[in-house]
């Protein structure tokens, strides 16, 4: 799969077009004012099951959301790409970044390089790190977890670490792009972390992407970490993930824990399948890091954040995953740190007792609970119901639908009847319909705009009648993309060169297909009528949809005439391709 189908995938229009302007639900559509230019009456609409959205106002236009984004942020088609690919969790490989943005990011790793060789030198060697190494050593923590964390101290200071990197010849904009310094109001600069004890964090390839950093005392905030860059994001990390790896590979489970020290004294234990998310609750993004190393995932978290919530989410992992998570119940109190250190087996035997989280929740909500009476019962129905109906797997769902049938004396096929009434709440039939559109997005693709992109590359003789074309043909921006470079380029080496090193594959899958060379003419004029044909009756269903809205009782009737107009005129474009279709095919018949 290309990285435009990955990336299309995995993201869905309504989210995104979502975080710019508010979107009501109308229909099987949304609406808003539209984003691009300002207006009384909502005339943008977004179609979730197409992927697409369309302004009948002003702009009347629309497209996919690579097109959104570049209209939106004023951006080129790989810039889109780039920003949409980093929400979706796709690593575009580096072989396909564009030089700019890989010679920007590179500087900024060897500046988180250099950051944390330098912490690292001050904890080990200064005097002034004292304190700091004081403190690691009372949390027992050894020197070589030290080196192979590469823990740190930054001195209590507003500017060491900034002369230090600058004298090195980095710039203070790199230093802010990177997160290490902080510009204050009037203009001044000066070192984010001070008098922190530093945790570097490293992505899966072992580069610097950040800092976690603790203060060493009790006081508060207790962690600080580098905000978002082009580098970090919290959401997406994993603490330990360079050196845990291998370990989660070779015993096939990967145990998540809160803290940054909790990770570091498991490693140093000899527990090295230990990661955390940062902090936050766990993401997609983590989890997919994880699926590509492993199945199996035990969490070792608080115990006070099994809530339904929270639950409801380790199922949706379970699914992603297609396996279950297990929890780890730590006792009372007790960091998995704390656990470690006390030796003798402890962790191993908690991580041996780990229990599938729906079970764990079963049980929980059970405890809680006096299961004789009939209140009870169903409060406990009410609690699990929703959690049961997300389970996937059916052979595990039954299972679970046993236990709540010996729990409260329903019998089994009642409950079943409960699970599908309670299923079809609207949040449970909205996730099925993005589920179903989720699966039609995978498999979109758009046949004849890639027959005439081939025909029109591999036969420059075309280039004069093609260039005519109208851009809003190509419903898939990564084939407009093409076509514009096509029409701007002299010819194949310029268009290639032109073109975001992301999409070449597209481009070389259309150049390598075989195409009949005769009757090029004939062959160009059917495509376009067929791309001409496919546009407008995409508007025309488009419009039908609002006119259906409108009707069924709508209050915008303004927008409602302006679309009666509209369609005529779509209708009338489309009679004349139906006209010219039915003269080709005489001719042909000739
Ligand atoms: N965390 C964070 N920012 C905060 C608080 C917490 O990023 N303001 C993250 C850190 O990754 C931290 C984890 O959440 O390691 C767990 O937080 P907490 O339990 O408060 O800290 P511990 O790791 O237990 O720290 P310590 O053992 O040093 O007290
Ligand atoms: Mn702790």
């Amino acid at each position: 799969m290309g990285i435009v189908d990955e990336i299309k995938q995995k993201i869905d229009i309504v989210e995104v077009i979502g975080q710019y302007t508010k979107l009501t639900k109308a229909g099987r559509m949304f609406r808003a004012p539209c984003p691009f230019h300002s207006e009384k009456r909502p005339s943008f609409f977004v179609y979730p099951e197409q992927q697409t959205w369309h302004c009948f106002g002003a702009c009347s236009t629309g497209g996919d959301v690579f097109s959104f984004i570049m209209k939106k942020e004023g951006v080129n088609f790989g810039e889109a790409l780039r920003l949409l690919a980093d929400r979706a969790g796709v690593t575009i490989t580096a072989g396909a970044e564009p030089d700019a943005g890989a010679k920007e990011k590179d500087r900024l790793y060897q500046i988180n390089l250099a950051a944390a060789q330098y912490f690292n030198n001050l904890l080990i060697n200064s005097s002034t790190g004292e304190k700091a190494r004081a403190y690691v050593h009372g949390r027992g923590l050894k020197p070589e977890a030290i080196s192979s964390f590469q823990l740190g101290y930054s001195l209590n200071s507003w500017e060491s670490l900034k002369q230090y990197l600058v004298g090195k010849g980095y710039t203070e904009e790199d230093l802010l792009t990177a997160g290490l310094i902080i510009k204050s109001e009037t203009g001044k600069t000066h070192d984010r972390f001070r008098d922190h004890l530093m945790f570097p964090i490293f992505d899966d390839r072992g580069r610097v992407t950040g800092f976690g950093a603790r203060v060493l005392d009790d006081s508060l905030p207790k962690y600080v970490n580098s905000p978002q860059t082009p580098l970090f994001d919290k959401s997406g990390s994993l603490y330990g993930i360079n050196l845990a790896k291998s370990a989660i590979r070779q015993q096939d489970l990967a145990v998540l824990v809160e803290g940054y020290m909790d990770v570091i004294m498991a490693h140093q234990s000899g527990f090295a399948n230990v990661v955390a998310p940062m902090g936050t609750s766990i993401t997609d993004r983590q989890i997919s890091q994880i699926k590509k190393l492993t199945k199996n995932i035990a969490l070792a978290l608080d115990a006070d954040a099994a809530g339904e919530e929270a639950m409801l989410r380790c199922v949706s992992y379970e699914n992603a995953l297609g396996a279950e998570v297990k929890v780890i119940t730590l006792p009372e109190g007790k960091d998995p740190d704390e656990v470690i250190k006390q030796g003798g087996g402890a962790w191993e035997h908690l991580v041996a007792g780990a229990v599938p989280v729906v079970d764990f929740t079963i049980s929980v909500a059970a405890s809680r609970l006096d299961l004789s009476t009939a209140r009870d019962k169903a409060s406990l129905m009410n609690k699990l119901m929703p959690i049961i109906a997300e389970v996937k797997d059916v052979a595990r769902q039954n299972h679970y639908l046993n236990r709540l049938a010996a729990l409260t004396g329903v019998n089994q096929t009642r409950l079943e009847a409960a699970m599908v009434r309670a299923k079809p709440d609207q949040k449970a039939k909205e996730t099925r319909v993005e589920a179903s559109a989720r699966a039609l997005r995978s498999v979109r693709s758009n046949p004849v705009e890639e027959y005439f992109l081939a025909l029109v590359l591999q036969h420059p003789e075309l280039k004069a009648r093609g260039s005519e074309l109208p851009v809003e043909y190509f419903e898939s921006s990564e084939n407009g993309e093409i076509f514009t470079r096509w029409r701007e380029a002299g010819d194949l080496e310029a268009l290639k060169s032109s073109l975001d090193p992301a999409i070449r594959e597209h481009l070389d899958n259309l150049l390598s297909r075989t195409l009949p060379d005769t009757r090029l003419e004939a062959k160009y004029a059917d495509c376009a009528l067929r791309l001409r044909e496919k546009f407008l009756r995409n508007l025309e269903t488009k419009k039908e949809r609002i006119l259906a809205l409108e009707e069924s009782g709508g209050s915008e009737v303004d927008l409602a005439d302006l679309e009666k107009q509209q369609k005529i005129e779509v209708r009338h474009e489309l009679q004349k391709v139906f006209n010219q279709k039915a003269k080709i095919s005489k001719e042909g018949g000739e």
